[in-house]
């Protein structure tokens, strides 16, 4: 991998929202996620697991959330032509994106462990969306409410009183790349104590 200023990626970096029908290659992102792994994690618990779902393998998944999102009321579940079109446009656009990067942890019952292991996943999915951004791989990282449902857990093989989902990248080649919409300068976060 081309090794560009990784202060130059962290601040181009962005979310991608709209990918090209390509699938990115397992070798690229194999590196990509031995990068992520480069991240700190607490005893070395390298808390990170992934379901990458791609080709065939995203419809189950796909209709796993469907089912999620009915079960949760966030979608109606009848036969009303509205609804089926709403259905139906949700399953077209997600299973348009590429490859879906599921990425769970084993739950800790211990809120500090549970803090540790989560914060070490955070530090390995920015690490990831980093060097994607480097080989012209683009992310976007989601948090979604079927990610707490236990029943979408079991639904894709996980078990919800052991495996915490912490998110779900999209991940492909950017169609377009939104505009950076900077940042709050840190001086207003930014308070020094001296005395
Ligand atoms: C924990 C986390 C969850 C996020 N969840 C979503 C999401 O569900 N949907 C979404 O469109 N963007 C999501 N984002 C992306 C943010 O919207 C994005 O990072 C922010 O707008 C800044 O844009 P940038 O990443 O292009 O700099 C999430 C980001 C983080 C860190």
């Amino acid at each position: 991998m081309n090794e560009i200023s990784i202060l130059h990626t962290i601040k181009e970096r962005r979310s991608v929202h709209a990918f090209e029908q390509k699938e990115v290659d397992l070798e690229t992102l194999n590196e990509i996620f031995t990068y992520g792994t480069y991240a700190p994690s607490h005893y070395m618990k390298e808390p990170w697991n992934i379901k990458l779902y791609q080709e065939n393998g995203k419809v189950n998944f796909v209709n796993s959330i469907i089912e999620s999102y009915q079960r949760i009321g966030m979608l109606n579940k009848n036969e009303d032509p509205k609804t089926i079109k709403m259905i139906n446009s949700m399953k077209e656009f997600l299973l348009a994106i590429p490859h879906h990067a599921l990425i769970y942890f084993p739950k800790e019952q211990d809120l500090v462990r549970y803090e540790e292991e989560y914060a070490a996943v955070c530090a390995f999915i920015q690490n990831s969306q980093l060097a994607a951004w480097e080989q012209g791989v683009g992310m976007l990282w989601t948090i979604t409410p079927y990610m707490h449902d236990p029943e979408f857990s079991r639904a894709i093989g996980l078990d919800p009183e052991k495996d915490k989902i912490a998110a779900v990248l999209q991940i492909g080649y950017p169609k377009s790349i939104p505009r950076n919409k900077g940042r709050t300068p840190i001086e207003e976060k930014l308070e020094v104590i001296r005395t």
